[in-house]
């Protein structure tokens, strides 16, 4: 049995929470024989302030370049709002994505029939869906210089970011969405705001000559942001893989996520280049949902997103294809049988703790294997 190295950065808020629950699914996979996980522990975000002035030390940086894979938890909250810029939780997060060049992140929206009415949206529009949203992460507005506030000494200031694309940063997201669609059904919508953007403009280009170059097998469609976040939520069983950039990505997958009934509901996979010799490539799982400072210490997190996170890191970094089905299908199960943490209760009469929700999956996995 394979031993992986895994990276636990519990973070904020929930984080610690949900996180609990998921290194017990990890313990698991070594007592059933499917993998053994050690894990190591480190500290992202606030807690990483208040205990060294970092949002990420770089001994923490270098047990995340050491590991298999890294499982992260949430970060920020209200507590560090006034925390200097260069070291507000977020950082370290965008420091994480930044330095193990994770430019691939995979945020699949399922609508689990049995939550098809904790969405806001109507039965017949979220049921059974499955989409994916491939996000580009270590570009785009995020991280383009310059990034500032300027004095123009007038009494007014200057606030800047850009939003800058390189050809080879579009190819390499849009064979990911490419490679995706292929196993899937086989279409691949891309986003972009061409009719204000120069980054939108090459972005449609490049996706349109690799299209036609590598993937002419595959169906593409192009799409401009705004509309796309129309369609998402007046159709959204029209899409199947979504490619877009940086800050479009995160807007559309919060829209996403609340077509699967909760926020609470959206694992989410940002991976690195696979090394050619090693065939390894770094990887980072996380929730979709933030640190959730108002319900945070009260034990009612859904830790379901951070154990699809662990079944995605099965799935992408550990080749453990039908390990990651057993944990999907041990979620399912829970949710069939009514279980329901607060934040899909839905017009369920009781809701259940993060703790119950896990030990229920867990159960569920002992069952399965
Ligand atoms: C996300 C989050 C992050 C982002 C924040 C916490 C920096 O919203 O992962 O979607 O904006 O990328
Ligand atoms: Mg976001």
């Amino acid at each position: 049995m394979a031993t992986h190295k895994l990276l636990l950065l519990p973070g904020d808020g929930i984080g610690p929470e949900v996180a609990v629950e998921v290194e017990k699914v990890a313990k698991f996979m070594g007592q059933a024989g499917i993998a053994s996980f050690e894990i190591e522990r480190g500290l992202v975000g606030g807690i990483a302030y208040d205990t060294h002035g970092q949002s990420i030390s770089e001994d923490h940086m270098k047990l995340a370049h050491d590991a298999d894979a890294v499982l992260f938890g949430a970060v920020g909250g209200p507590k560090w709002d006034a925390v200097p810029y260069d070291v507000r939780p977020e950082a370290g997060l965008l420091r994480l994505r930044k330095d193990l060049q994770l430019f691939a992140n995979l945020r699949p929206a399922i609508c689990y029939p049995a939550l098809a009415d904790a969405s806001s949206l109507k039965r017949e529009i979220v049921e059974d869906l499955d989409i994916m949203i491939v996000r580009e992460l270590t570009g785009g507005v995020y991280f383009g210089e310059p990034k500032q506030i300027i004095d123009l000494g007038n009494g007014q200031k200057r606030g800047i970011d850009t939003q800058v694309y390189d050809t080879y940063e579009i190819e390499r997201i849009g064979r990911v969405a490419f490679e995706l669609a292929r196993k899937r059904n086989n279409k691949v919508t891309s986003s972009e705001k061409r009719n204000v953007m120069k980054s939108g403009v090459l972005w449609n280009e490049v996706i349109t000559a690799l299209h036609k170059r590598e993937y002419a097998d595959v169906t593409l469609e192009h799409q401009l942001a705004d509309s796309l976040g129309m369609q998402l939520v007046r159709w959204p069983k029209q899409f199947d893989v979504i490619v877009t950039d940086n800050l479009f990505g995160d807007m559309l997958s919060d829209v996403a996520a609340m077509l699967t009934g909760s926020l609470g509901m959206l694992p989410s996979a940002s991976l690195g280049e696979t090394n050619p010799k090693t065939g390894k490539r770094k990887a980072l799982y996380e929730p979709v949902h933030g640190s959730a400072p108002d319900i945070a210490g009260k034990g009612i997190a859904n830790p379901i997103a951070m154990i699809g996170s662990f079944g995605m890191a099965l799935r992408y970094s550990f080749g453990l294809g039908a390990a990651a089905d057993l944990v999907e299908k041990a979620i399912s199960a829970v949710l069939d049988a009514g279980l329901r943490t607060a934040d899909i209760k839905g017009a369920a009469t009781s809701t259940v703790s993060t703790v119950e929700m896990g030990e229920a999956i867990l159960a569920e996995l002992k069952k399965l294997a």
